[in-house]
């Protein structure tokens, strides 16, 4: 079948263990269901994995892509769940041996994807099949980080590092529509502009000095926006942590931690009952993702070429 997937790792140039061309039919096991993939969206994760992070050697090639939406053969549209989990945990993103699709099995910017029958979820009819494949992983991790590990309260403020990605997109999103304070970073006018246009507050250029502190900060970037967050949450406040993009900061400022008594949560993907009231919430208040690109999955190399350069405006989707 068709496949946009990693041959090799490459930390040094991840675009040149890509590969668009074809891998064997999927064989699905009992319990499994195969979904024929109409739309699957690229994710940060995607170019980990051609860098060789969090995916063992020997699991190479690995056809890429951690979400998506298709149809199944009795013709059911669905979302799928990318997390693959022991629900005995109580949430399968506690499970110590859970795994994103591309970690172990392989992933979605193919013809096909097999994933447990637990992980497909209907498609609200509100969604596009573009728009439905961004639910599975930026969606589905702003959900939780907003909903589930912030604390956060209508009426309270919150700042979103970066503005234009994925996760960003979907926190500025989700925020507005629950009734935060929505403040936003991002690099260049053009992208704060973007953020405006989804309903921020206010914008400010990275690191800027904000008007007051904020009751929880939102991290995806890591080492180039870190030291702003620990000074811009107030007293007791939360930052919640899903991604270091730049790099991790050694310096974590433990004294301004205990001093200020910041709450530091990280925050992983979300579970399927996440997701599902995520789809819900989304056709309640007729959000709809904002998607920056979408592209036929046989262009793909240009959707890591604009996501490896920071070019994002929202999502970057791939269609079949
Ligand atoms: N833990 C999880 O479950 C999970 C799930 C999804 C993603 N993630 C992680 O979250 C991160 C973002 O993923 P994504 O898919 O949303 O990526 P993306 O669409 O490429 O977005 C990147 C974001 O990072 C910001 N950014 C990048 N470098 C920056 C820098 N040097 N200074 C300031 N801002 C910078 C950008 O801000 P501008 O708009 O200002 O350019 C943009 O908003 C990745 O590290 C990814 O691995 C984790």
């Amino acid at each position: 079948m068709f496949a946009v997937y990693a041959a090799e790792p490459n930390p040094e140039s991840p675009l040149d263990a890509l590969r668009v061309g074809e891998r064997p039919d999927p064989e699905t096991p009992d319990g499994w269901v195969a979904v024929s993939v109409r739309a699957a969206s690229l994710n940060m994760h995607d170019l980990w994995t051609l860098r060789g992070v969090g995916i063992k050697a020997e699991q190479f090639p690995m056809i890429l892509g951690c979400d998506g939406a298709g149809v199944l053969p009795d013709g059911a549209e669905v979302v799928v769940h990318g997390v693959i989990g022991d629900t005995s945990f109580g949430d399968e993103t506690f499970d110590p041996k859970r795994n994103l699709l591309t970690e172990k099995h392989q992933g979605s910017f193919a013809d096909t994807v097999i994933v447990p029958a637990r992980n497909v979820l209907p498609k609200p009819a509100s969604l596009s099949f573009a728009e439905a494949a961004c639910m599975g992983t930026a969606w589905l991790t702003a959900y939780r980080m907003l909903f589930s590990r912030s604390g956060l309260r209508p009426g309270q403020t919150m700042l979103v590092q970066g503005a234009s990605g994925g996760v960003s997109t979907a926190l500025i999103a989700l925020g507005k529509a629950a009734g935060m304070r929505v403040w936003v970073t991002g690099r260049s006018e053009e992208k704060r502009a973007i953020a405006s246009s989804l309903g921020a507050d206010e914008t400010f250029p990275s690191g800027a000095r904000l008007p007051e502190r904020v009751d929880a900060v939102f991290e995806t970037v890591g080492k180039a926006t870190w030291g702003h967050s620990m000074r811009s949450v107030r007293p007791g406040g939360t930052i919640v942590v899903s991604g270091s993009t730049s790099g991790p900061d050694a310096n974590a400022d433990l004294q301004r931690l205990f001093f200020m008594q910041i709450r530091v949560v990280g925050s992983m993907m979300g579970n399927r009952d996440e997701l599902a009231d995520l789809l819900a919430f989304c056709s309640l208040q007729g959000i709809r993702p904002t998607i920056g690109a979408e592209l036929p999955m046989t262009d793909a190399k240009d959707g890591f070429e604009q996501m490896l350069a920071g070019e994002t405006a929202g999502k970057i989707v791939f269609t079949r």
